[in-house]
C-alpha cells in the first residue's frame, strides 16, 4: 500500500452502473471506496442508504469508507455496519452525543471516523482522538461533488496531523472535497495520508480511472512517497 491512499467518491460515478463503476475504480488502483450518504436534512442533497451499500459490497474487497452526512445518525450505525461498511465516519454536529456514537461504531466492530466541516475547529477532536481511527477534514461544505477546495483547511490538516502524531495512535487523516492534482500535493504536504476524490477520479470515464488515480497518488512526482 502506498500513501496517500485514494478513496474515489462514488458520488461522481454513473449511478445507473454503480457496481460496474466500483469494480472499475477498484481495478484502477483505488485503496478505499468512499460512499457519501446524504439525507436532505443534515446536508441539502439526498443520495443513498444502507441497501445500496449492501448491494455494492460483493463488487469489491477494498474497504468501504462510508461517510454519513445524516442527522440523527445513531439509529443508522448498525444498518450500515450490517450492510458491509468498514469505516463509518460521522459529523459531530449530527447528534448530541458524539462520543456515544463513536462507541456504537466501535461496538459494531467497525473503524470510526470523525468528520470536521470547514467551520468546525480541530479542537473538536480533543476528547475523541483516543477513540477514533480516522479524521476526515472537509475541504468543501458537504452536500455536493465538484466544489472548489477551501484553502484555509490546509491549516486544519496541519493541526490535526500534530494531534494525531501526539496521540501516538494509528489514525488516518483523510481530506474530502475539491481534491485534484493541484490540491492533492498540498494536502499531503500538510499531513494528509488519505484523499477522497470524486470528480478527479471519474473524469474522462473508465478508460481514465487508472491514470487519474495514479496522478492523485503523485506517481512520477515527489508526492508518491511509497511508504510500505
Ligand atoms: C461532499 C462529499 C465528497 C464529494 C467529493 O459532501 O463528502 O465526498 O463527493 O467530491 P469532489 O472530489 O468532486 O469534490
Ligand atoms: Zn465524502
Amino acid at each position: 500500500m502506498t500513501f496517500p491512499l485514494i478513496a474515489p467518491s462514488i458520488l461522481s460515478a454513473d449511478f445507473a452502473r454503480l457496481g460496474e463503476e466500483v469494480r472499475a475504480v477498484d481495478a484502477a488502483g483505488a485503496d478505499w471506496i468512499h460512499v457519501d450518504v446524504m439525507d436532505g436534512h443534515f446536508v441539502p442533497n439526498i443520495t443513498i442508504g444502507p441497501m445500496v451499500v449492501k448491494a455494492l459490497r460483493p463488487h469489491t474487497t477494498k474497504p468501504l469508507d462510508v461517510h454519513l452526512m445524516i442527522s440523527p445518525v445513531d439509529g443508522f450505525i448498525q444498518a450500515f455496519a450490517d450492510a458491509g461498511a468498514d469505516i463509518i465516519t460521522v459529523h459531530p454536529e449530527a447528534g448530541a452525543h458524539t462520543h456515544r456514537t463513536v462507541q456504537a461504531i466501535k461496538g459494531a466492530g467497525k473503524l470510526a471516523g470523525i468528520s470536521l466541516n470547514p467551520g468546525t475547529p480541530a479542537k473538536m477532536l480533543d476528547y475523541l482522538i483516543d477513540e477514533i481511527d480516522l479524521v476526515l477534514v472537509m475541504s468543501v461544505n458537504p452536500g455536493f461533488g465538484g466544489q472548489s477546495f477551501i484553502a484555509s483547511q490546509l491549516r486544519k490538516i496541519e493541526a490535526v496531523r500534530k494531534m494525531i502524531d501526539k496521540s501516538g495512535r494509528d489514525i488516518r487523516l483523510e481530506v474530502d472535497g475539491g481534491v485534484d492534482i493541484v490540491t492533492a500535493p498540498q494536502c499531503v504536504a500538510a499531513g494528509a495520508d488519505a484523499l477522497v476524490a470524486g470528480t478527479a477520479t471519474f473524469k474522462g470515464g473508465p478508460g481514465c480511472y487508472a491514470a487519474n488515480i495514479a496522478a492523485l497518488k503523485g506517481e512520477g512526482t515527489s508526492l508518491g512517497r511509497g511508504f510500505g
